[in-house]
């Protein structure tokens, strides 16, 4: 028999949890939107050994759930650092999502010292993402982090 107690925190957690994600599906069309070069943005969030794609603007993609060791999505989470590949096409780790991409920019999401989740954008452009969009989205990643370890949060209790 579940409490009224339990009851109200189950639904302010799913309330809690919903929110979160269409916020981040709202931040991920602001980035596609204003920026021309971003034609594919998503964030993933950890889920054990596994990249959940919570949230994204663009074309539909296969990958929605990555495991952990696989392509430069992987890479952001195990080496927790921004990897920003100019040219996809030359990189064997680099996992395909659409044909039409040729950059792509990983920029991984710190809790403290845990990698919780990841912003992923993909270019079409050779070279889109420099130095400045590097600093700005490590930035908007720090941002996210609380909304993000909610969601990893979310996974974690359902695993
Ligand atoms: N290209 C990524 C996979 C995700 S798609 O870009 C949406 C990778 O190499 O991990």
């Amino acid at each position: 028999m579940v409490t009224a107690e339990e009851f109200q925190k189950d639904m302010i957690g799913e309330i809690a949890y919903n929110s979160a994600v269409s916020t981040l599906k709202e931040v991920c069309d602001l980035l596609s939107e204003r920026n021309p070069k971003f034609n594919w943005t998503g964030i993933y969030v950890v889920s054990g050994d596994y990249l959940i794609l919570s949230a994204f603007h663009g074309e539909a993609t296969e990958h929605t759930r990555i495991r952990i060791g696989e392509g430069l999505c992987s890479l952001a989470i195990s080496e927790k650092r921004t990897v920003n590949e100019k040219d996809v096409k030359s990189n064997n780790e680099y996992l395909a999502c659409f044909v039409s991409t040729n950059s792509e920019i990983v920029v991984p999401v710190k809790y403290g010292d845990l990698a919780v989740g990841e912003i992923d954008i993909d270019s079409d452009t050779r070279n889109a993402f420099d130095s400045d969009d590097e600093a700005f989205l490590e930035e908007l990643s720090s941002s996210l982090a609380p909304l993000v370890k909610l969601i990893y949060d979310h996974y974690a209790q359902q695993a």
